[in-house]
């Protein structure tokens, strides 16, 4: 049976890890996130990400508006958020509704204080490995921090460095900045998604599988006995839902053939929400000018 990664334990530490920070540098982090429309995953995501805010001492601000909302009066709100000295970290939550535009939305949030870590400034900091604080985006940062559980540290060198890493799933959420992550970890990266055509091949001899296509069972017991090793790790970022219950892209026959995965729910869902909570306080701290604690 795979070690199973506890991705709600593992999560508790970080926010414990912040409030302790919070609670040694006293400052009061405040954060924002923008919701449009009222799509029912994006409100128990919201949800979740306020309740850990309200956890840890970090002061809150919603703006929770109507699907039709235009553009101009979302770009507008977002301008009166980055004009909030008071306000440290937004986000708006995805999806967006189908007449707007995502990219103007991105980018018009400011960099310093765009905790999603989705600005293409941010995207640039992280691709050029800039020594400029800048904001990691969370989920694949936490995937990072979970592997580095399996893989740990030799010295210096990251424990990710020579493994190869294949990443299903090319989004700008997780896909995308996480392959750049992982390769500036030393690791051989191999980008795949659900249209490659034979997945098995591209995996083949593979240390590690990252999924993150929300197509339910695609990691299945093909695909890891193609991998070909009994200490496959699987991280699976994936998330559907079937029949009212919440799952992965792993098929859960796998998880007798793997050496360790993350669970769904219970693992990358609740280290995203962590390292959102790490980033309000890194943006909070590289606002007012403090060494960022724990910086990476
Ligand atoms: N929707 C799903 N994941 C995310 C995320 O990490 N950030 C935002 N803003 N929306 C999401």
């Amino acid at each position: 049976m795979a070690r199973i990664i506890d991705g709600k334990a593992i999560a508790a530490g970080i926010r414990a890890q912040v409030a302790g920070w919070i609670g040694e540098l006293g400052i009061r982090p405040r954060f924002a996130v923008i919701q449009v429309g009222d799509e029912p995953a994006s409100t128990v995501y919201v949800r979740n990400k306020l309740a850990a805010c309200h956890e840890l001492g970090i002061e809150t601000a919603e703006a929770a508006l109507a699907g039709t909302t235009s553009q101009e009066d979302l770009l507008r709100i977002i301008g009166d958020f980055n004009d909030d000295p008071s306000l440290h970290g937004l986000l708006v939550q995805l999806p967006l509704p189908p007449h707007i535009r995502l990219e103007p939305v991105i980018e018009a949030i400011r960099p310093d204080k765009d905790v999603d870590g989705f600005h293409p400034l941010n995207v640039g900091r992280l691709t050029v490995r800039s020594r400029t604080p800048y904001l990691h985006p969370c989920t694949p940062w936490g995937i990072v921090y979970m592997l580095d559980t399996v893989y740990p540290k030799a010295g210096d060198a990251s424990g990710l460095r020579g493994r190869r890493i294949t990443v299903i799933g090319q989004s700008l959420i997780v896909g995308r900045p996480l392959a750049v992550m992982l390769q500036n970890d030393g690791a051989t990266v191999t980008m795949c998604d659900r249209f490659t055509g034979d997945l098995g091949a591209s995996v083949r001899g593979t240390d590690i599988i990252v999924s993150a296509t929300g197509v339910p069972g695609l990691v299945d017991r093909g695909l890891v006995e193609a991998a070909g090793r009994s200490d496959l790790t699987v991280i699976d970022a994936g998330i559907a839902r079937v029949n009212g219950k919440i799952v992965g892209d792993a098929d859960p026959a796998i998880y007798d053939l793997v050496g360790a995965i993350t669970p769904v729910p219970g693992g990358v869902g609740p280290v995203t929400v962590a390292f959102l909570m790490r980033n309000i306080l890194k943006a909070c701290c590289i606002q007012r000018g403090l060494p960022v604690p724990g910086f990476k």
